[in-house]
C-alpha cells in the first residue's frame, strides 16, 4: 500500500465517525481543490506490538522521515512526529500505560495482548479501530475519570485521530482567525482550551480544531451511551528562516489540542 492509498483508506475512515469534516471539507473546496492536509494525528498505547517503536517502521516503509519527538508529562503521552515531501506529516502519540492504577494497567495490557502479530503487519494497522472487544460503561467511565485519552483509544481504537486543513493553502482565508470565523457562522464549535487559536506567529505554527463530533456507542453491557469521536485541525504556518516555513510542532499548543475528544469539552 502507498501513501495516497493509506490516506484515502484513513479517509474514509475518519469521516465514517466525523461526519462534519466531510461538510468542512466540501465547504473549502468550493475555492480551493484540492485540499491540502497539513497533517495526520494517530493515538496508541506504549504497549508491544502497538507501541510507537513498533509501528514507526511502517510509516518509515511508506518513505517518511522522523522529523522529532515530543513529551507531554502532564498528559502522560510521547509522540513523535514524521515528515515526507509531498504528503501530510504524520503524528503517533502513545499513552504511557503505567501512570493508570493497576487495575487498569492489567486491563490495557489484557487489550494489547489480543492484538496478532498478523494483524500488525503494515501501515493498515493505524486504520484498523477498535483490536480488542467494546469495554464495559463502568470501565470506560474508570479509564475515564484516569485519563480522556486513554478512554477514547479503548473505545475508538487505532485509526485517524484528526485530519488537518493546511491554512496556507486556502484561498480564500488568509488568516486562521478568519478560518475559525468562517467555521463558527457554519455552526461548527471550535475547541476553546486554551483560546481558539493555539500557538503564536513567533512560534511559526497557529492550530485551531472543531470539538470532536459524537457518536451513540453500544458498550459490553448493553449500555448505550454518546461518546467522543474524531475532530478536524486547521494548521498556519510561518518561516522558521527565508523561504522555509516551519514543519515541526508545538508542545504547549499540542497539549491543549488533544483536548478536542474531551467528555466534558461539549458541556463546557
Ligand atoms: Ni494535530
Amino acid at each position: 500500500m502507498n501513501a495516497d492509498q493509506f490516506f484515502a483508506e484513513l479517509w474514509t475512515e475518519y469521516t465514517k465517525v466525523t461526519p462534519q469534516a466531510a461538510r468542512i471539507h466540501d465547504l473549502f473546496e468550493r475555492d480551493t481543490r484540492p485540499i491540502i492536509n497539513d497533517h495526520v494525528a494517530f493515538r496508541t498505547f506504549n504497549i508491544p506490538p502497538i507501541d510507537i517503536r513498533s509501528l514507526e517502521p511502517f510509516i518509515l516503509d511508506l518513505g517518511y522521515t522522523v522529523l522529532d519527538e515530543y513529551h507531554f508529562p502532564k498528559k502522560r503521552l510521547n509522540a513523535r512526529s514524521y515528515y515526507s515531501p509531498g504528503q501530510p506529516k504524520i503524528f503517533l502519540s502513545e499513552y504511557l500505560v503505567s501512570s493508570l492504577n493497576e487495575d487498569f494497567q492489567y486491563y490495557v495490557n489484557a487489550a494489547c495482548s489480543l492484538v496478532t502479530p498478523d494483524q500488525v503487519q503494515d501501515i493498515s494497522i493505524l486504520n484498523k479501530g477498535r483490536l480488542w472487544p467494546m469495554p464495559t460503561w463502568q470501565t470506560y467511565q474508570g479509564l475515564l475519570a484516569q485519563s480522556d485519552y486513554a478512554a477514547w483509544l479503548m473505545v475508538m481504537g487505532l485509526r485517524a485521530n484528526h485530519f488537518t486543513i493546511s491554512v496556507n493553502h486556502l484561498h480564500q482565508h488568509p488568516t486562521l482567525a478568519s478560518v475559525n470565523r468562517w467555521l463558527k457562522d457554519y455552526g461548527f464549535t471550535l475547541n476553546s482550551s486554551g483560546g481558539e487559536i493555539k500557538g503564536t506567529v513567533t512560534d511559526c505554527l497557529e492550530q485551531s480544531s472543531t470539538l470532536a463530533d459524537q457518536q451513540m456507542v453500544t458498550f459490553a453491557d448493553g449500555d448505550r451511551h454518546l461518546i467522543q469521536t474524531c475532530y478536524y485541525e486547521f494548521a498556519k504556518r510561518y518561516e522558521d528562516s527565508p523561504g522555509h516555513l516551519f514543519q515541526g510542532f508545538v508542545p504547549a499548543s499540542a497539549d491543549k489540542i488533544f483536548e478536542s475528544t474531551h467528555a466534558g469539552a461539549h458541556r463546557a
